[in-house]
């Protein structure tokens, strides 16, 4: 099964962090859309979107990646880490759902937020993503593949 991510994580490597532990042990496709503006993603069976929570949604660059280039039908799932626990995700199921996309499931934790008045106060959600954070992060990858290993098989 070929597995790619598209991610931002510009603020603090948040996000990346979640990534990296995923991708210690699955061999996935990690985009950095600040790098890499247009993919060939028809080829892989099951497409992530990670990103920090910028302005209550996910970053424009990675709602700009998903608008272009995920092809429809495919499996989706989406990561995010944010400085307040909330919904952050509508803008970003409104492309899946609009590209006949099937979401898996969404995972999000709190993640070293410095934005604006915050760094003022040293920042908020300190030491996240913490050792549980990453852990559920690769659970709940763990899971979403299983899952979708089943249905292959
Ligand atoms: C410009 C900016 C805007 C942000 N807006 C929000 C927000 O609306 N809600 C929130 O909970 N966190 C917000 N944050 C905090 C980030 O979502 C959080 O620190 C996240 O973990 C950053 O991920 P990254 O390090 O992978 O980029 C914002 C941070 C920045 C720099």
């Amino acid at each position: 099964m070929k597995i790619a991510i598209a991610y931002y994580s510009q603020h603090h490597g948040n996000t990346k962090k979640l990534l990296d532990a995923i991708n210690v042990t699955d061999d996935v496709k990690l985009i950095n859309v600040v790098e890499c503006k247009e993919a060939d993603l028809s080829d892989y069976d099951v497409i992530g979107f990670a990103s920090g929570i910028y302005f209550g949604k996910f970053s424009d660059k990675v709602i700009q990646f998903a608008k272009s280039n995920l092809p429809s039908d495919k499996q989706v799932f989406l990561i995010n880490t944010y400085g307040v626990k909330g919904n952050y995700t509508k803008e970003m199921q409104k492309i899946i759902a609009e590209k006949s996309c099937q979401l898996l499931g969404i995972y999000g934790c709190r993640g070293f937020d410095t934005f604006g008045p915050f760094k003022l106060v040293g920042g908020i959600a300190k030491e996240h993503p913490d050792e549980n954070d990453v852990n559920g992060a690769i659970e709940f990858f763990r899971k979403i593949i299983e899952d979708e290993k089943q249905v292959y098989s």
